[in-house]
């Protein structure tokens, strides 16, 4: 079989590398990919807002499947129109995919379906904002846009001023576009981060392994937030026990009243979840793999990933599981860390065209995955060209072991102005530690 992957990031590159690694397939391709996935696979020049092209090619190759890996092509509706086409495609469809193109739309599905998750109110204008601001207590505050934008729309407030300030910058000056047309403004929560994924196929969920991301850019969560600057999995955020609670308070709950709704949920639903002193509470829904998580998750994955998203497309989870038995997933037991190496001054503005050296050496490394994300070809040569850069991820025995041999990787790893956080695991072992 054929399969297309869409997009050209660091967790395209990972499904890359994991689906290859599948007896079921013969070639792979890549829209539009990077110099990563160009060694893996086949780049295929279609960027992936260009959905008529993407369909085109699907079907002129008869690509057996297709995994969209970013959000806005499935906001935009690509799984609607391969469906349309009558070829197969891992992703939810343009309805369903509104669990993340839409921060209002989510919201109040948790409230309807009891999900629990910070307190809120919808506006979409700005004087009801302002007014219903001005009864409230001086306390902390998150304002979120409605839509997509990019990891950038959510501006966490200490305090009535600095809400204020994001309700006018939304709204007056339309800081954030169409996507601010409507905004969510929330209570804040305090805790840890983790994000859980799970394969969905409309009815069954199977989740996968846990993983922590890091979004500040700077060591100790401090700076400005970005994309995720490094992520590991396992992580002792998520214990068995808080597991089950997400299954039973989020997942279960969330996958049923999609369906009620008629939007039913095929892919991958993620739960960015807090663990608050009253329990894990949803901090945003996404309807794909995050990266940088997919990079640590997909490395301890043991199974064939193919089946499975056959099996999401198809929704035939349920019979994949009774057939494989207890086991539907086999995970190596030993943590994946994955550091993000990014360019000079992301997440602001970055210079691309940077070559990279010592990628070989990185790569000839045990246990090590150097994924690409933004990096091109250029006269034979790999460069920059984007912010994040490369995601490095290594297997390791323990989550120390495992964030050893990352960076070891990564000290082999230069160019101009490179640079990553230091920390990337650290919280593991401040949790450990109590
Ligand atoms: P989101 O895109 O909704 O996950 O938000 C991005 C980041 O903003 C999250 O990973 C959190 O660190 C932070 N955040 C979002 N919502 C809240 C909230 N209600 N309370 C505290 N922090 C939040
Ligand atoms: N790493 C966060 C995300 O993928 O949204």
């Amino acid at each position: 079989m054929k399969v297309l992957v869409v997009g050209s990031g660091g967790r395209e590159h990972a499904l890359v590398w994991k689906i290859l690694q599948s007896p079921r397939v013969t070639e792979v391709y890549c829209a539009p990919g990077n110099a990563g996935t160009a060694l893996l696979a086949q780049n295929v020049n279609i960027l992936v807002d260009d959905i008529g092209r993407l369909v085109a090619f699907a079907r002129k190759m008869e690509i057996g499947l297709t995994v969209v890996g970013p959000e806005a092509p499935l906001c935009d509706g690509i799984v609607d129109a391969f469906i349309a086409a009558k070829l197969r495609v891992f992703g939810p469809t343009k309805r369903a995919a509104e669990l993340e193109g839409s921060k209002g739309f989510s919201k109040e599905l948790m409230r309807q379906a009891g999900v629990p998750t910070a307190d809120f109110r919808v506006f979409d204008a700005e004087e009801p904002a302002l007014n219903w601001l001005e009864e409230r207590n001086d306390a902390p505050l998150v304002v979120k846009v409605d839509g997509l934008a990019a990891g950038k729309g959510v501006l966490v407030c200490s305090g009535r001023d600095e809400a204020v300030q994001a309700v006018k910058s939304i709204f007056r000056d339309r800081t954030f576009g169409e996507a601010g047309k409507k905004i969510v403004i929330e209570e804040c929560l305090v805790g840890q981060e983790a994000s859980i994924l799970a394969l969905v196929d409309g009815t069954t969920i199977i989740p996968l392994e846990a993983s922590q991301d890091h979004k500040a850019a700077g060591d100790g969560d401090t700076g400005p937030n970005t994309g995720g600057m490094g992520a590991y999995s396992p992580t002792p955020v998520i214990s068995p026990e808080t597991l089950d609670l997400v299954l039973d308070k989020v997942l279960i709950p969330t996958v049923h009243a999609m369906r009620r709704m008629k939007r039913t949920f095929r892919g991958v639903l993620y739960a960015g979840i807090m663990l608050t002193s009253q329990g894990p509470k949803v901090l945003e829904f996404n309807v794909r793999l995050g990266d940088p998580e997919a990079q640590a998750v997909l490395m301890r994955l043991r199974s064939d990933i193919v089946p499975l998203l056959e099996a999401v497309a198809d929704g035939q989870l349920a019979k994949l599981i009774r057939e494989s038995g207890e086991s539907a997933l086999d995970w190596d037991p030993r943590p994946a860390v994955c550091v993000v190496m990014a360019s000079e001054g992301y997440p602001e503005e970055y210079k691309k065209g940077h070559p990279i050296r010592g990628l070989e050496a990185a790569a000839r490394l045990p246990d090590t995955q150097v994924f690409h994300a933004g990096t091109a070809l250029q006269g034979g040569e790999v460069v920059t060209a984007g912010g994040r850069v490369l995601g490095v991820t290594a297997l390791g025995d323990s989550i120390s072991d495992a964030k050893l041999r990352a960076y070891q990787a990564v000290k082999l790893i230069r160019w101009n102005g490179a640079w990553c956080r230091k920390d990337i695991s650290d919280k593991a072992r401040q949790l450990a530690e109590g």
